[in-house]
Order: structure tokens, then C-alpha cells, then sequence
């Protein structure tokens, strides 16, 4: 037996025993004629120490190791004098009487505590030593904590777990496709599934009833701190069902992994908002609702004072910034710039000031009276020392810029603690989303996606204000201003799944090329379906308290997508090209 105990179990009930521990040495100390050994392991670090005088063979010993080397040490445990309250074998200690080196170790290019020295890039190289660390351990094992706690309630409410395939063809979740050559058929290709969407609405045909999958889904897409080209969804789908039933359902799956996992308890039903008010309000369709500083349309009370901007602008908004009647020239200035940086894509920004003594002062004193001020200051809900900030342009941009700038100034006051959880299902998504560069309506969530039951009427209607209206029978499930979820109620009747088709641009033979295989399951006996999708990478980094889902995965890609560790992607050989009939147009 390598060990008796593992680095984080031995407590003061266990001195006077002998016990042998095996782990990686992270520092070795010498103080007044002792050394300590750091042993550290998955579970915890114990103290080991060194007689210097009283076992000299021990002590070269000792002498030779270096950071990580990993050693199998026996001895005896003790009460240790000073103690060490901040770990949780800091009572005890380990007086050597036997050391092993299982494995001498090159000196690490960082050093492997919790606060390290490695950059991010030379610690993503080393994925294998920063993974040694107790904040990534930490992440690691919360992830496994939250995948035991869904499958144990899925598991409870009779859904199967069921794995589907990873070579496929392409489905329209809305990202470019990974492809993979085929070499048993010359020149075609599967997809990497973007999401098993496909295969879970053929397992209710195959009347599944209830599935769900914690699955790997690939994406091409450009990166975020919360976006991965591979990453992990608990993949769920139900038949028999209407919108409340799988919103309860799911709502019962969070409340369990908060109780389960964090301890904390949601009494009441969780929220819910329609997409139009989260746009009109939070000027976002994934509202963080922990903090106010909501969103006011002014449009019609600055319109008509001679101030160009306004008047030609069909949609203007503010929002009150408490304490901002305080703020410097210089500090206005920043805030200007930063909702006109291309991502927010503000092109000014108006402020006015309620100021301490009731007075206004704005940056378009020239156009508007004390009074006029005053008529803004109370739609928008402003007190005194406030600073109100007013976007205008186009309506959709305007209220996004905003619902941005609210967010980073939300921030900036501190107003986001992460560990302060909101939840929130958003509701009544748009089935259909205009694109004026195409020409066409796209599918805002996927093509499967079924109209509320009342919006019929419109979705047969010929006229685009009719369909831009159609609300989808879709749902959001977000977590402090993150989407986590996102699902539907599926369309089940063919007719109404070629109507969609149709809407979408799609003639009868491009949609039997793409999703045949669909419309004929449908054929043959469809349930009433529908389902979610959590994004699992993002749900554990939220409980975690961190916005980056990196550290939550064991070996992600950079921001290029890169895997640096194994410096993937990379070119392959002339014969594997040829074995696969492909030839690249790059200079080799
Ligand atoms: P959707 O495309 O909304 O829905 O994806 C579901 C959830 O997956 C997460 N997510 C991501 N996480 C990390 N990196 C990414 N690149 C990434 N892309 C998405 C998000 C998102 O809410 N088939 C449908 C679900 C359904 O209708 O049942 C789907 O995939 O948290």
C-alpha cells in the first residue's frame, strides 16, 4: 500500500500513530536545526519534519529532494507546536522516520501555490501543474458535485440518460460548424454536433419521454470569457408537455443544485419576464435583476426642444447613476468614451446632473429649460445628487448600449456580488428575427421552435410586421445576468413545421436535404415535445463566483481556440491529406 492516510485527513485524535503519506513535496523548509516538508496532495497538505542532528541519513535525504519531486513518507504523528489554523491537518505533524522518491521532479516553470507566479499563457502550456492547484482543484470538484446533483434529481423524475452521436450533420444551432472528413466516403463530411437538438426531439418519437445528457457540444465561433469551442450542456427533453411543465421541472433541477450544492434555498417560484420587458427595461434579453438603474424611454419628453440628436432619433433612453451629480468633468468624459467604443457602439452620450440643491445642469443646457430637466429627472426616477445618462439612435442599439452601460456601472458600484444569486426565466421570445443584409427571416432560436398556440393567426399571415411579431413558446433560464438555459417548446404537427420552413426561406427540397430525416420521424407518430439546454461550463463557473468558465474545465482552448498545451490545432501530414482526399490552398 502506497499510504495509509491521503495529505488532508490527519487530524489531533490521530497523533501517536505511525502512518505513511505519498504526495508531491511544494516546499521544504529549514528552521533551527529541523526541515519541513509541505506534502501536499488532491485532498490537502500535512506537515512532515526532520530532526536535523538526530537523523543525519534522513536529513541528506531530505536535502536532495526539490519542489514536486513525489515521495512516500512514513512516521509518526504528533501535536504540533505551532499550530497552523488555515489548514485542516494544522494541528498535527509527521515526525520522518522513512522517505521514498516515487518520482524526482524537473523544477516547475511556476510555482504551484494558490496564488502563483506563471502567466496565463505559460500556465495554460503547463495545464497538467497549474490543474495542481487548490483554486482549480476547487473548480474541479464543484463541477463534479453539480454533475452527481443532476444526474441524482433527472434520475429522480425518471429521465434516462442517453448518449448521441458526435459525428453528425450539421445542425442550425446558429455557429459555424466543426467538420470532419470522411475517408471511407471521398470528399464529404460529418458535423460536430452543435447541440443534440436533432437526436433528442427523434428520442421522443422513439417515445424516450424523458432524457437528458450532460454532453460535449461544438461551436466555431468567436471566444469569450464565457464561451468555448467545446463545451458542456445538461441537454434535457420531455414529451407529453406544455411551457410550465418543463419550466417546473427545471426550476426544480436549480433549486436542487443551489440547495445541494450551495446551501442556499429559493423558497418562491423563480421570476419570470417576457423578452420584450427585459429589452425595454434592462435593454438586454439576459437582465441581471440584483440591482435597479433600469432603463426609461424619454423619446417624446426631449423631442421637439431643437436638439438635432433627439429630434431625428426614433428611440431615446436613460438611466439615473446614483451619486453621479458628483461626478468630474474628466470621470463624464471616461463614460463618454466607453459607450462609444465600437462594442457598445453608442455615439454620444447626454447627461444631465440633479444636483444636490434641485438644480439641473446638463451637457444640452443650450435646449432644455430647468423645467424641461426636471420632466426627464422624474420619468426616469432620478433623485437628488443622481446623474442621468440619455443614448438615443435606433431603438434595438440604443436600448442595448444602455443595458451595457448599466451593467458596467453596476458593476463599478460594486452592485453585482457574485455570490448574491438571482435567477430569472425569461420568456415569450420573438420566433423570428428580420435580417436586412439577407433579406429573410432567420429562426431566433432554432427552426424547431414552436409558435405560442395564440400567434397562429399571424404566423400564417403573409405580411413581415404580422410574423415580427409571432412570440416563440421559448424560454431563457438566467443567472445574474447570464443566459445559462435556453429552450422550447418543439413544434410537433408537420404542417406547422413546413409553414416554418417556409417562412424561413427554405423551398420543400432544401428542407427535406437538411432535416428529412426529422419531418419523416414526424410522419410516424409525434408526441407534443419540448426541452432545454443548460450551458454547464457557465452554470458551475456562476456558482463558483467567477465570470471566466476556463478555470472550470479541465483542458480548455485559448482565445485563438488553441488548445496550448497539446498545440492543437496543427497541420497533419501530406498522406493523411491524401488518405482523406483533401488539399489545403495554405503554403505548406
Ligand atoms: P443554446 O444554443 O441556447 O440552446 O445553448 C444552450 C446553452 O449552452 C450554453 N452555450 C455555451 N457555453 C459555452 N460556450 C459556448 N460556445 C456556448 N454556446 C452556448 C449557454 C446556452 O444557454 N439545442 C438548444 C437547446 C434546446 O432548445 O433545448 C441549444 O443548444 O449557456
Amino acid at each position: 500500500m502506497y499510504r495509509t492516510h491521503t495529505c488532508g485527513e490527519l487530524r489531533i485524535a490521530d497523533a501517536g500513530m505511525r502512518v505513511t503519506l505519498a504526495g508531491w513535496v511544494q516546499k521544504v523548509r529549514k528552521m533551527g536545526g529541523m526541515s519541513f516538508i509541505d506534502l501536499r496532495d488532491r485532498y490537502g497538505i500535512t506537515q512532515i519534519v526532520i530532526d536535523e542532528s538526530a537523523s543525519p541519513g534522513l536529513n541528506a535525504a531530505v536535502e536532495k529532494l526539490g519542489r514536486e519531486y513525489v515521495i512516500q513518507a512514513s512516521g509518526l504523528v504528533r501535536e504540533r507546536q505551532s499550530k497552523n489554523s488555515r489548514i485542516s491537518t494544522g494541528d498535527i505533524e509527521i515526525m520522518l522516520e522513512k522517505l521514498d522518491v516515487l518520482s524526482p521532479a524537473a523544477t516547475p516553470p511556476f510555482t504551484i501555490e494558490d496564488e502563483s507566479d506563471g502567466g496565463e499563457e505559460l500556465r495554460a502550456r503547463y495545464r497538467y501543474l497549474d490543474l495542481r492547484r487548490n483554486p482549480l482543484k476547487r473548480n474541479l470538484m464543484l463541477r463534479h458535485k453539480m454533475a452527481q446533483q443532476v444526474r441524482n434529481y433527472l434520475d429522480s423524475q425518471g429521465f434516462l440518460e442517453i448518449e448521441t452521436p458526435y459525428l453528425i450533420k450539421s445542425t442550425p444551432e446558429g455557429a459555424r460548424d466543426f467538420v470532419v472528413p470522411s475517408r471511407m466516403n471521398p470528399g464529404e463530411f460529418y458535423a460536430l454536433p452543435q447541440s443534440p437538438q436533432q437526436q433528442k426531439q427523434l428520442l421522443m418519437v422513439a417515445g424516450y419521454d424523458r432524457y437528458f445528457q450532460i454532453v460535449r457540444c461544438f461551436r466555431d465561433e468567436d471566444l469569450r470569457a464565457d464561451r468555448q469551442p467545446e463545451f458542456t450542456q445538461i441537454d434535457c427533453e420531455m414529451s407529453f408537455v406544455e411551457r410550465e411543465d418543463i419550466l417546473t421541472t427545471f426550476e426544480g433541477m436549480v433549486k436542487s443544485l443551489f440547495r445541494n450544492v450551495l446551501g442556499k434555498s429559493f423558497e418562491e417560484p423563480f421570476p419570470r419576464m417576457p423578452y420584450s420587458e427585459a429589452m425595454d427595461r434592462y435593454g438586454s434579453d439576459k437582465p441581471d435583476i440584483r440591482f435597479g438603474m433600469l432603463l426609461h424611454e424619454v423619446t417624446s419628453i426631449v423631442k421637439g426642444h431643437g436638439f438635432a440628436v433627439f429630434d431625428d432619433a426614433p428611440y431615446s433612453g436613460a438611466i439615473a447613476l446614483p451619486g453621479g451629480a458628483a461626478y468630474t468633468r474628466k470621470q463624464i468624459d471616461e463614460l463618454t468614451e466607453w459607450v462609444r467604443r465600437p462594442q457598445i457602439g453608442a455615439k454620444g452620450m447626454v447627461y444631465v446632473k440633479y444636483q444636490e440643491d434641485g438644480t439641473f445642469k446638463s451637457s444640452v443646457d443650450k435646449f432644455y429649460t430647468g423645467e424641461d430637466l426636471a420632466a426627464v429627472a422624474s420619468s426616469v426616477g432620478a433623485s437628488k445628487g443622481d446623474m442621468i445618462l440619455v443614448l438615443s439612435g435606433e431603438p434595438a442599439k440604443t436600448k442595448t448600449a444602455l443595458g451595457a452601460l448599466r451593467i458596467e456601472l453596476g458593476n463599478r458600484l460594486g452592485l453585482r456580488d457574485p455570490m448574491v444569486f438571482a435567477p430569472l426565466w425569461v420568456v415569450d421570445f420573438p420566433l423570428l428575427e428580420w435580417d436586412d443584409e439577407t433579406q429573410r427571416f432567420y429562426a431566433m432560436h432554432h427552426p424547431f421552435t414552436s409558435p405560442k398556440p395564440q400567434d397562429l393567426p399571424l404566423f400564417y399571415s403573409d405580411r413581415k410586421e404580422d410574423l415580427a411579431r409571432v412570440c416563440a413558446d421559448a424560454y431563457d433560464f438566467v443567472l445574474n445576468g447570464t443566459e445559462v438555459g435556453g429552450g422550447s417548446v418543439r413544434i410537433h404537427d408537420s404542417k406547422v413545421q413546413e409553414r416554418m420552413f417556409e417562412v424561413l426561406g427554405f423551398s420543400h427540397e432544401d428542407a427535406m436535404a437538411r432535416f428529412g430525416f426529422l419531418i419523416n420521424a414526424f410522419r410516424y407518430g409525434a408526441p407534443p415535445h419540448g426541452g432545454i439546454a443548460f450551458g454547464f461550463d457557465r452554470f458551475c463557473a456562476l456558482f463558483g463566483g467567477q465570470e471566466s468558465i476556463r478555470d472550470f474545465i479541465a483542458f480548455p482552448k485559448n482565445n485563438q481556440g488553441r488548445d496550448m498545451m497539446l498545440d492543437a490545432p496543427s497541420r497533419i501530414d501530406d498522406s493523411q491529406l491524401d488518405e482523406l482526399n483533401l488539399r489545403t490552398t495554405i503554403e505548406r
